[in-house]
């Protein structure tokens, strides 16, 4: 079964062909990162009008690329090979949303095709059954994968982007139980906002990493300790606003002068990553799963890639995250999710859902 995936709830624009949910045969993304750099976070309009502008161009070189010449410029023709559209509808940016989604009903009218509405939360998990050959993938992906296999039931689920932080607990395809999530700043969010406190600039995460390891390589003596909320709690829930006012606090005081930035990006770093991977593994424990499953625009983060991998060693339990260029939003995971949940949308009744989440109630 093949499917075109289409994502477009924030900054980026994504359209990808996924065969059985797992071959990505073509995975096209715009960012327009850029254009927000100098606002320092995302101007919600100026993304959707720049998903306006590329939506169509994304859509055709995923398709060429998939089945045809790079040099078609119509790959309307193309669709007779697809089986169904996929297209995450929440939650997200209402502009951009409404770009992807009207989009991918106009294409199913056009090809008779299945339409398929992914939760795009759902979609960073599904970036997990994903396998993709080297030649698709970026330089600063070609790192060797955790694990070839596809994901384990029972498997615990930490998505961490620029919005969200959840913990699921995931029985089978499609049966996800919420056990926690963050009662403030999303991981992502606290990346972005720290690396504006230090200057960095926007996206945060890559930022921040970037001169973090800088420290590391210096080999500094680290003397600095920020707080790692709510490691301790009984629960699954986290807490990351305190963390960028510690952080803050810092900067602005005369402190300052006798740490770096990039100590204090480290250390940041470190305090996350700790605080993640915590939760994460006394989830793992206490629900007894087969597997650990990472998502998420934070999930390219290496530091909390090596951490969790690191201490699941020693438990038994495998770690699986996706290539970065599958942790930051694209339509492969939407495809993926769609093929392992065929519940078909009629174009006429879908609907952009900005406030789509997971049902409320904890386990
Ligand atoms: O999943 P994503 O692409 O978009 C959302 O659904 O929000 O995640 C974007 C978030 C941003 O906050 C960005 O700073 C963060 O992921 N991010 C990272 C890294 N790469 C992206 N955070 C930490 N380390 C990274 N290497
Ligand atoms: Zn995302």
């Amino acid at each position: 079964m093949i499917i075109l995936g289409i994502e477009s709830t924030c900054d980026e624009t994504g359209a990808t062909v996924v065969e059985n949910g797992r071959k990505v045969l073509s995975n096209i993304v715009s960012s327009s990162v850029k254009l927000h750099n100098k606002y320092k976070g995302i101007v919600p309009e100026i993304a959707a009008r720049e998903q306006v502008r590329v939506i169509i161009p994304v859509v055709n070189e995923a398709l060429a690329k998939a089945f045809g010449s790079i040099r078609s410029n119509n790959s309307y023709k193309f669709g007779c090979h697809i089986d169904a559209i996929a297209v995450s509808y929440g939650p997200g940016l209402i502009g951009s949303l409404l770009v992807g989604v009207e989009t991918a009903k106009t294409l199913a009218l056009i090809w008779k095709k299945p339409l398929i509405p992914v939760n795009h939360l759902i979609g960073h998990v599904y970036a997990n059954w994903l396998t993709v050959n080297s030649s698709q993938l970026t330089e600063k992906n070609r790192e060797p994968l955790t694990m070839n296999h596809e994901p384990m039931f029972p498997a615990v689920a930490l998505i961490v982007s620029g919005g969200h932080t959840d913990l699921l607990l995931m029985t089978d395809h499609m049966k996800f139980k919420w056990l926690g999530g963050t009662l403030d700043d999303a991981a992502g969010e606290a990346f972005d906002k720290v690396a504006r406190i230090l200057g960095l600039g926007y996206p945060g995460g890559p930022k921040v990493e970037r001169i973090a390891r800088q420290w590391t390589m210096d080999n500094g003596q680290w003397t600095i300790k920020l707080p790692r909320p709510m490691i301790d709690s009984n629960n699954f829930d986290f807490s990351f606003s305190g963390l960028k006012t510690a952080v803050a606090n810092l900067v602005h005081s005369s402190q300052f002068t006798v740490h770096s930035r990039e100590e204090i990006a480290y250390e940041f770093q470190k305090a996350i990553a700790d605080v993640l991977v915590t939760k994460t593994i006394n989830a793992a424990k206490r629900f007894n799963v087969r597997e650990i499953l990472l998502g998420g625009g934070v999930a390219a983060n290496s530091v909390l890639r090596q951490q969790l991998t690191d201490h699941c060693r020693g438990l038994n339990i495998p770690v699986k995250f996706p290539p970065v260029d599958l942790c930051i939003d694209n339509g492969a995971m939407i495809a993926a999710a769609a093929f392992f949940n065929r519940k078909i949308q009629s174009p006429q009744k879908l609907q952009a859902d900005t406030s789509l989440y997971f049902a409320p109630t904890k386990i």
